[in-house]
C-alpha cells in the first residue's frame, strides 16, 4: 500500500467515531468555521449554485453547512455531489445527507465532466492529498469559468507565535491521547498534528492556487489562525 492509500485506509478505519471526535476535539468550533466560510463563498458567488461538488466530503458535514448557509443567505443550491475515496466515510455521509449523490474517488481524479460545477469545496481534506497541485488543477477543470472554490484547512504557521505554540501543544500532546482513547486508533490521531506540521503555509497554498489558474477572492484566518479559509475563483470568460 502506498502512502496515499494508507492515509485513505486510516480514514476508513476511524470513520465510525469521526463525527463524535471532531465535535469533542474542536469543542464544536469547527461547525462555526464551516458555516461562516460557506456564507462568505455564497456571498461572493452572488447567484444560485447550480452544482456544488464537495471533495473529501467525509461524512458530509460541509454539505449540511452549505445548505444552512444557502438558507441564511437566500441562495438556492440545486445539485449536490460529495466525493471521497474512503468508502467508510461515504456510507455515513449517505445516511446523514439526503438529496445528494456520493462518489468514491480521490481529489486528483474526479469522475466529472469539464466545467460540471459552479462551486467546489474541500474542508480539512487538501492536507491529506499528497499531490496538491494535481488536485487544484482538477478543481479548476471541473469548475465553470466564474465558479468558486472554497478551501478550509489547518495550515502550517509561517511565524509560530505564542498562540501557535499553545495550539501545537494541544495538537501534538493532548489531541492524540484523547483521539486514540475514543477511536482506539493511536496512529490516526498522531497523524493529524504531523500532517499539519508538514503541510503548506497559507502563502504557499495561495501561490499554488494562482499557478493552477485561480484568482484569489479571500484568505481569512479563524480563531487565531487555527483554521484558514481560502475563497478563489476560476476567472470568467471575457
Ligand atoms: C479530516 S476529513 C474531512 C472530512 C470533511 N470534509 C469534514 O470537513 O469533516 C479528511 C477526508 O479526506 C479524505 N481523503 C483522504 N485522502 C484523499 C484524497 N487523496 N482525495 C480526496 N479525499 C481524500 C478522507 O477520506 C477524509 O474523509
Amino acid at each position: 500500500m502506498d502512502r496515499q492509500q494508507r492515509i485513505i485506509q486510516m480514514f476508513n478505519d476511524i470513520s465510525p467515531t469521526y463525527d463524535r471526535l471532531n465535535r469533542i476535539l474542536s469543542f464544536g468550533i469547527d461547525q462555526r468555521w464551516r458555516r461562516n466560510a460557506c456564507q462568505a463563498a455564497l456571498q461572493n458567488h452572488g447567484r444560485p449554485v447550480r452544482h456544488l461538488v464537495d471533495v473529501a466530503t467525509g461524512t458530509g458535514d460541509l454539505i449540511l453547512c452549505w445548505r444552512e448557509a444557502g438558507r441564511a443567505t437566500g441562495t438556492p443550491i440545486q445539485q449536490v455531489t460529495g466525493v471521497d475515496p474512503a468508502q467508510g466515510m461515504l456510507e455515513l455521509a449517505r445516511r446523514k445527507v439526503k438529496n445528494a449523490r456520493f462518489i468514491e474517488a480521490p481529489a486528483t481524479s474526479l469522475p466529472l465532466e469539464d466545467e460540471a460545477a459552479d462551486m467546489v469545496s474541500i474542508s480539512y481534506g487538501i492536507r491529506n492529498v499528497l499531490d496538491v497541485d494535481g488536485a487544484l488543477r482538477e478543481f479548476h477543470r471541473v469548475l465553470e469559468p466564474g465558479g468558486h472554490l472554497l478551501i478550509l484547512e489547518f495550515m502550517s504557521p509561517a511565524r509560530p507565535g505564542l498562540v501557535d505554540r499553545i495550539g501545537r501543544f494541544y495538537m501534538s500532546r493532548l489531541l492524540p491521547k484523547v483521539g486514540a482513547f475514543i477511536s482506539r486508533d493511536p496512529e490516526a490521531y498522531s497523524y493529524l498534528p504531523e500532517s499539519i506540521q508538514g503541510f503548506l503555509t497559507s502563502q504557499a497554498l495561495v501561490e499554488k492556487l494562482e499557478a493552477a489558474g485561480f484568482e484569489m477572492v479571500q484568505v481569512k484566518d479563524d480563531t487565531f489562525g487555527i483554521s484558514t479559509r481560502f475563497v478563489a475563483r476560476r476567472p470568467p470568460r471575457d
